[in-house]
């Protein structure tokens, strides 16, 4: 095959160093001549490595190597980091590019508007176009219920601070959940209840009495792919929580951080369920494009909208327009559609290797959650092993993974779980990189290390 000898010729060049990472690659037709192949022959061939994530493309200006691909010095060439630590989307196939000739095209239509004073619950045009997005999602709503803000940690932050319909003070969380929001719940004091979570998700009973017994404003949960488990409830599951808050008058907030990256389109959003304004339901673009423009969206109950906004006009007046604007091009465009299906064919791709791996290194006695997409999952320890010690241990063979403790209230905090976020990692090493936790597990088991007992 030809395509197979273009990859190799490639391959074998980055590996030599004469192609260095950053640089561009030949032309197809130049490749295609040189190979004496078609022109499709070449585009097969890259669009291959581009799955290895060896190039990544620039549209309208052609191939580039992936950055940092290979590392620089021997050391690390022999015993590479694997980073299932850092929790931002693939840096390889970020959409910036992109997102570049949309802000040069946001500039041309609005001109001066991307840069005065705007609306503080966002452009109304990007509204418009987010309500159309969100019908993919089974979210059927209007441009006037959207609020667009400061990244979802920021509506998450503020219903927080902000008194409910219910007139009930107190919050419920999953155990254990995002830890952003376990700051906000800290910082502000705010009494909180939580609810357990396994990979076969909550206790239904536990979660009523914690209804039934205290004054809970909102339950908070992350509905797929939940932050740290990779957790997804079912859809019988989900109808079951909206109507124990109905029964209890209850909120609930529906944290869809990465609702874009579901491959199962029958998964419904517990909005489906009640959009009176019972479900308020938040959407972040950080982990499926670009987490540094700080754009989420929260659909807001028309009661408590005019508060949210006061509240949120007091802390930040608007969110940036500039990148309001662009986002509203990039959806338009559909580059925002092709993106994702992108970001779903590799995150599910990576998420079934790393499932494949647990199988086939992790001992038995170790238990591990996950998902067939998304980034993360967890795996609990086993015996007396703390969580902490493995982290340090596994530092020294140079891979990263995140113990979860802040990611408890402190009634519940355990040292005897890690995270892996799978996004970051190269394919190639999430077998190895498993390997080494199994194999560090078992050493700490066997008493080798200086395992702290509790
Ligand atoms: C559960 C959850 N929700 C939301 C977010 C993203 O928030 P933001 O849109 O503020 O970047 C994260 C990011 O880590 C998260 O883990």
């Amino acid at each position: 095959m030809i395509y197979a000898k273009i990859m190799h010729h490639i391959e074998r060049q980055i590996e030599a160093g004469t192609l260095k990472p950053g640089s561009k690659l030949p032309s197809i037709r130049s490749l295609s001549e040189t190979f004496g192949c078609s022109n499709n022959t070449v585009i097969k061939a890259y669009s291959e490595l581009e799955k290895k994530h060896l190039i990544y493309t620039v549209p309208k200006s052609g191939f580039y190597i992936v950055e940092n691909m290979y590392p620089r010095n021997a050391d690390a060439a022999i015993n590479p980091v694997v980073d299932f630590l850092s929790a931002g989307p693939d840096k390889s196939i970020m959409p910036f590019r992109d997102y570049q000739h949309c802000i040069n095209q946001a500039i041309e239509i609005y001109k001066e508007d991307m840069f005065t004073y705007s609306d503080k619950q966002g452009l109304y045009s990007l509204r418009s176009e987010l309500a159309r997005h969100l019908q993919d999602l089974q979210v059927f709503t209007v441009p006037e219920r959207i609020c667009i803000v400061s990244g979802s940690q920021q509506a998450l932050h503020l219903f927080v601070s902000l008194p409910f319909p219910n007139g009930k003070h107190d919050i419920c969380v999953e155990q254990p959940t995002h830890r952003s929001l376990i700051e906000s719940i800290k910082l502000q004091g705010t009494k909180t209840f939580g609810v357990g979570i396994t990979h076969e998700g909550i206790d239904l009973n536990h979660l009523e009495s914690l209804f039934k017994r205290n004054t809970i404003k909102f339950f908070y949960t992350v509905s797929r792919f939940h932050n740290p488990t990779g957790f997804s409830y079912s859809n019988a599951q989900k109808r079951k929580i909206v109507e124990l808050a109905q029964k209890y008058d209850v909120y609930i907030i529906e944290d869809d951080y990465m609702g874009d990256l579901d491959t199962n389109l029958k998964q419904d959003p517990m909005f489906a369920y009640d959009p009176s304004g019972r479900v308020i339901y938040t959407k972040s673009f950080s982990k499926v494009m670009l987490p540094g423009l700080r754009l989420g969206l929260a659909v807001v109950p028309d009661s408590m909208k005019d508060q949210f906004l006061r509240t949120k006009f007091a802390s930040d007046l608007h969110t940036p327009v500039l990148t309001q604007g662009a986002l509203e091009i990039y959806l338009k465009s559909g580059m925002y559609a092709a993106h994702i299906l992108r970001m779903r064919e590799i995150y599910s791709r990576k998420a079934e290797l790393l499932q494949e791996a647990y199988r086939a290194h992790l001992p038995a006695e170790v238990t591990y959650s996950g998902s067939m997409s998304g980034f993360y999952s967890t795996i609990s320890l086993p015996g007396r092993l703390k969580a902490k010690n493995l982290v340090d241990h596994l530092r020294k063979q140079q891979v990263l993974v995140d113990d979860v403790r802040g990611m408890f209230l402190p009634e519940f905090e355990r040292d005897t779980m890690i995270r892996l976020s799978v996004s970051q990692v190269d394919e190639a090493l999430i077998h190895t990189g498993i390997r080494l936790i199994a194999s560090e597990i078992t050493k700490l088991q066997l008493n080798k290390w200086d395992v702290k007992f509790v």
